[in-house]
């Protein structure tokens, strides 16, 4: 008789599992989802049978590093971050709603590199806003100014990218320098450029502006003797922010020049029509304005309305719409 009833109370369990496994296959889960879901907890697998859990509890249990009960916390972010990175930060004890939202804006950037997420990680913490933190890391501005210094990568050609942390060779001049016309100015500039200006030159003489060539091509030589002459007359970390020493100097790559209009200083020249009209429209004729008034946190450098750099139109055009720095741009489109 207890053999009887042990035995009816093994085939009750038995066929109480049985249809669990029934209930959850006719819910649509397959096989090893099935096993996955038996092996939860009995409050958990009650929510899968009454359906408070679906598919989306299923893709927190499927993952690895999946911790049963943290799978409410888990779940109350779905969606809003990829799976994996949800159990690691709940799992850390770090995600938290203002978090999730500041991770959602940087994953959603198009500033967003996978390659400096562990960087993005430490410097959320140390800054509120997320475009500073994409902008920070990207443009490596969280390593002291000069140091880390990488060579330019001179096959991105009209694209190269000098700053502060990329530096051409003392010996780099380039293979197609051309005078500038004297009635344009003076100096010279990489012959594409110098077309291109040209045309600048011409639509804004047409409005009135007589914009001039002031500097344009600079050696090493020269740029190292220009920031030498600086340093008697102001200390080091003040010429830093209006000159960049030699195999820092965009001038050296022949595809950028400083314009003024007759009559105006180079530091004059931000109160002129002729500025504000090449802010606006410079991009038009493939140029940018590489050193502008707000953005010197950015790159180094106090405001120079005057330093005109070339990208080609269709680069140009990008930069200035997006309204960044070409260090940021460089970063994100065009180094790999
Ligand atoms: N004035 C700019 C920064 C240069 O020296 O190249």
């Amino acid at each position: 008789m207890k053999f009887l009833l042990i035995l009816l109370l093994m085939l009750n369990l038995c066929s109480c599992q049985k249809s669990n496994r029934q209930l959850l296959a006719d819910k649509g889960y397959q096989e090893e989802e099935i096993e996955l879901i038996l092996q939860l907890k009995e409050e958990n697998l009650e929510r899968f049978l009454n359906d408070e859990y679906g598919n989306e509890a299923l893709e927190f249990i499927n993952a690895p590093w999946f911790q049963e009960e943290k799978l409410d916390a888990y779940l109350s972010y779905y969606g809003r971050l990829d799976t994996g990175k949800i159990i690691d930060m709940v799992n850390k004890g770090i995600l938290n709603e203002d978090l999730a939202a500041r991770l959602e804006e940087l994953y959603g950037s198009d500033y967003y590199l996978e390659k400096n997420e562990d960087l993005y990680l430490k410097y959320l913490e140390v800054y509120s806003d997320v475009r500073d933190v994409l902008e920070i890391v990207n443009t490596k501005r969280y390593k002291e100014l000069y140091s880390d210094i990488m060579p330019t990568d001179l096959s991105k050609d009209y694209l190269m990218l000098i700053n502060k942390y990329y530096q051409l060779p003392a010996d780099y001049e380039p293979d197609d320098l051309v005078y500038v016309d004297s009635g344009l100015g003076k100096g010279m500039l990489r012959e594409e450029v110098y077309e291109a200006y040209k045309s600048l030159y011409k639509d804004a003489l047409d409005l009135g502006y007589n914009l001039q060539v002031v500097s344009a091509y600079r050696s090493y030589d020269y740029q190292k003797g220009l920031y030498e002459k600086y340093l008697r007359y102001d200390p080091r970390e003040i010429v830093d922010t209006y000159s960049a020493r030699p195999g820092h100097s965009e001038h050296q790559s022949g595809l950028c020049l400083d314009v003024s209009i007759p009559g105006y200083s180079l530091d004059d020249f931000y109160l002129t029509d002729a500025s504000r009209w090449l802010a606006e429209n410079c991009w038009k004729y493939g140029f940018i304005i590489r050193y502008p008034e707000d953005k010197t946190e950015i790159t180094g450098y106090q405001g120079e309305p005057w330093q005109l750099r070339y990208l080609g139109r269709q680069i140009a055009e990008d930069v200035y719409r997006r309204g960044i720095t070409y260090d940021e741009y460089y970063a994100c489109f065009v180094e790999e």
